[in-house]
């Protein structure tokens, strides 16, 4: 019988009387023997009614197959489930997240302001506005969603002749507050500039523009060298 030849062959090997290239061999004549086998199982199909009934053989080895396959699928299932369940999670946060706006005055030849109270600038030459927060009638930025942004600004002002006085002051607003600002004010320089970056946090709904202040003025900007601009870092489910 083969089955106990190969039981034998498996008996010699566990009592080490077989080499390594017995051994091949062996199992080579047990996978052949397996492989040629035209009867019926003993056990009568894969229900560990074998030969040697505690032995995982052929047979006893269906059992733990199926609870192993049973395990593999649950856990494949806890798996998918969490996966989709945190890809929602990233859509939510970064739903509508590319948010990111460059804006500069419209070339000029003579001056905005003075002015007798403190006047949002408004940078009408839009280069980028994703996620539409900015507004370039009013020159406000209204966060659309809760994030860590970064706000740079650059004021620059040419009074055209030295002597002539340069009086400048611009300054970042968020809701009516104060965040950063930039002056100049001296008779040496007829052009200067300066830029401000800053972080800050914002609610969805934020304000954020730059003020020119009362009494000064922003002059011979030609090219677009007052700037504004900002883009959120990273988006917040809310503050
Ligand atoms: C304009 O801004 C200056 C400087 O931040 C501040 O002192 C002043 O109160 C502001 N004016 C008004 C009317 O808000």
């Amino acid at each position: 019988m083969k089955t106990l030849t190969a039981a034998a062959l498996c008996v010699a090997m566990a009592l080490g009387l077989c080499y390594r290239a017995e051994a091949t061999a062996a199992f080579d004549l047990l996978r052949q023997s397996a492989v040629s086998y035209t009867g019926s199982l003993p056990c009568g199909g894969w229900d560990c009614e074998c030969a040697f009934r505690r032995q995982q053989s052929c047979c006893c080895v269906a059992q733990p197959l199926f609870e192993l396959e049973e395990a593999t699928f649950i856990r494949m299932v806890g798996l998918w489930e969490g996966l989709s369940h945190l890809n929602s999670q990233i859509e939510e946060l970064t739903a509508g997240c590319k948010i990111a706006f460059t804006a500069a005055m419209l070339p000029m030849s003579g001056c905005l302001g003075p002015f007798t109270s403190n006047v949002s600038i408004s940078y009408q030459s839009v280069s980028l506005n994703q996620g539409n927060g900015y507004n370039p009638a009013l020159g406000i930025f209204t966060a659309p969603h809760a994030g860590l942004y970064s706000f740079s600004f650059t004021a620059y002002s040419s009074v055209g002749r030295a002597g002539q006085r340069l009086y400048q002051k611009a300054q970042l607003m968020k809701n009516g507050q104060l965040m950063a600002s930039s002056w100049e004010d001296n008779r040496e320089d007829s052009e200067d500039s300066s830029s401000q970056t800053v972080l800050l946090q914002l609610r969805q709904g934020c304000q954020v523009y730059v003020e020119l202040l009362s009494g000064r003025q922003l002059c011979g900007d030609t090219q677009g060298q007052n700037t504004f601009s900002g883009y959120l870092v990273y988006p917040v489910s809310e503050l």
